[in-house]
């Protein structure tokens, strides 16, 4: 499904889990990526930036599901030990050893699937930096050099210790060393990628001598051997003041200077740079300054939508916004910015439906699925319709007689919100019966209103689905959703679900 275009589109911030939307996307794309996932912290951004979200937007989810050893965990560390052909795979079973279940081995395992999407899209020209702190970045290595080191090459380049600022009110513990640094791991995907380096100079004083006397010779002293100098500039350029212009409020936003030092030193003008987890934009902002072409990743829309675009809007260029949803304000941030999309996106959620291929012109059907047999009454299709805003009792009634007219033999109606289904709706609906398969005993509802808000509420688990006989994929003819209803038990459930689909109880 091209649900998102396989080549990335430049200028675009993209919502949505990286993982999901990086894997959309063709290989071999990217020349630079600057990564600043989630550390382990107590910090939770939303509540820290004051977005009104009780604590449950996806970005929050995230967080908190990153470090958690849980169901999810349990299932990526089973699914990376069986992906032999990724290189990640052998050092989560390492880990597993070392670690056993626990908050770090999910973070790693998290990690682990995105790194590895990562390298994928990353041009062989191309080059990576990490930023992670020391709570997990000797554990973070293991994983880059398992995925970026290939036959001794000497992919992995640096580890830039970047300190965070001065000592006063900053992480001073009352025992014990100060912290105030974060580790910035730097790869390349292949040595090709080395010549591409730009070194920076600080051209001499003029007058300047060497302790010896001489005079220098050279361009100048490398840029890098500075980032660390105790000196007013240098300062600027490593922590953000309280009072600095660039501040946006954003917990754990970056510095422009350093984004600026890791876009000049590994790209060019024109180059695509990549920021899968980039939080209020500092590399894409830093990138469009440098004439880069860029594209962002957060799972947070409130970021994208408010943050990001926010930042970019004095450069007066135009910004696209696409993604995939991972909670119901994702889905209606895409339902508000591109609503073809945002109904394509509905309705590929339900395996065996495929979504119109032209946004206008299919007479009031937004999607289509096919039953893998026949019903009583022969027939066998099943028609789709999306609506994210308010919906009225008449646009209602027209689906049914889209339904009617199309000899479907079940009409699903998709919302944004459970309550856009209204009472008088649902009567409706109830009024036009159930169908059976031939030769099955179970009753299927003819009509059935399906929301969004269901579907995240009940984490997007298969017995949230529309109540649907097996229905074939419409390209391969092969079984696309088998039936969950088969067994005595479950047609306890079927009844309960349909009651839910139908009447909205
Ligand atoms: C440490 S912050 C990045 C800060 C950023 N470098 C800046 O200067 O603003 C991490 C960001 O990753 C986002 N995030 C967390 N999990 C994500 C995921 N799976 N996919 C995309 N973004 C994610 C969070 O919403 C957060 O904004």
């Amino acid at each position: 499904m091209d649900l998102l275009r396989r080549a990335i589109r430049p200028s675009t911030l993209y919502f949505g889990d990286c993982l999901e939307v990086m894997r959309e996307w063709d290989r071999g794309q990217v020349d630079l990526i600057y990564l600043d996932p989630p550390f382990k912290s107590k910090a939770n951004y939303n509540i820290l930036f004051g977005d009104k979200t009780n604590g449950k937007s996806g970005q929050f989810m995230a967080f908190e599901d990153t470090w958690q050893w849980d169901d999810a965990a349990v299932k990526r560390v089973e699914n990376l030990k069986r992906a032999t052909g990724n290189p990640a795979s052998k050092v989560i079973i390492g880990m597993e050893t070392i670690l056993g279940p626990s908050g770090m081995l999910a973070y790693l395992s998290y990690m682990a699937e995105r790194l590895y999407e990562c390298r994928r899209v990353l041009k062989s020209t191309g080059s990576i930096y990490l930023h992670c702190d020391p709570t997990a970045s000797h554990y973070l290595k293991l994983l880059m050099d398992a995925l970026f080191i290939r036959a001794g090459q000497k992919n992995f380049r640096n580890e830039i210790v970047w300190r965070m600022g001065w000592v006063s009110g900053f992480k001073t513990l009352k025992r014990g060393w100060i912290r105030n640094h974060d580790t910035i791991l730097y790869y390349v995907k292949t040595p090709s990628a080395i010549k591409r380096f730009n070194k920076e100079y600080i051209p001499y004083r003029p007058g300047y001598r060497r302790r010896d006397g001489s005079k220098p010779t050279g361009k100048g002293i490398p840029i890098e051997d500075t980032w660390n100098c105790h000196t007013e500039d240098v300062l600027d350029s490593i922590m953000i003041k309280s009072f600095s212009r660039e501040k946006t409020g954003y917990p754990t936003q970056k510095p422009l200077a350093l984004l600026r030092r890791i876009i000049k030193a590994s790209s060019n003008p024109g180059d695509l740079i990549l920021d899968p987890f980039c939080g209020c934009g500092t590399a894409v902002v830093a990138a469009q300054e440098l004439d880069r072409r860029w594209a962002g990743i957060d799972i947070s829309p409130f970021a994208v939508e408010t943050v990001m675009k926010g930042r970019l809007r004095k450069f007066g260029i135009p910004v696209q916004t696409r993604g995939i949803p991972v909670d119901l304000e994702g889905a209606s941030m895409l339902a508000k910015s591109d609503p073809f999309r945002f109904e394509t996106w509905a309705v590929i959620q339900v395996p065996g439906l495929y979504p119109n291929s032209r946004q206008r012109g299919d007479g009031g059907i937004d999607g289509r699925g096919t039953l893998l047999h026949e019903t009583e009454d022969g027939k066998n299709t099943v028609v789709v319709q999306v609506k994210a805003g308010k919906v009225t009792k008449s646009q209602f009634r027209d689906f049914l007689h889209v339904l009617d007219r199309e000899k479907a033999a079940a009409g699903v109606f998709m919302t944004l919100k459970r309550d856009q289904a209204t009472a008088p709706m649902r009567r409706e609906a109830r009024s036009q019966g159930s169908f059976r398969m031939a030769g099955s005993p179970t009753d299927f509802p003819r009509v059935q209103f399906w929301s969004i808000e269901d579907w995240f509420q009940g984490e997007r688990r298969r017995n949230t689905l529309p109540v649907l006989p097996a229905m074939s994929d419409p390209i391969t003819g092969k079984v696309m959703q088998e039936t969950l209803w088969e067994s005595e038990p479950a047609l306890a459930g079927l009844s309960q679900l349909t009651d839910r689909l139908v009447n909205g109880n």
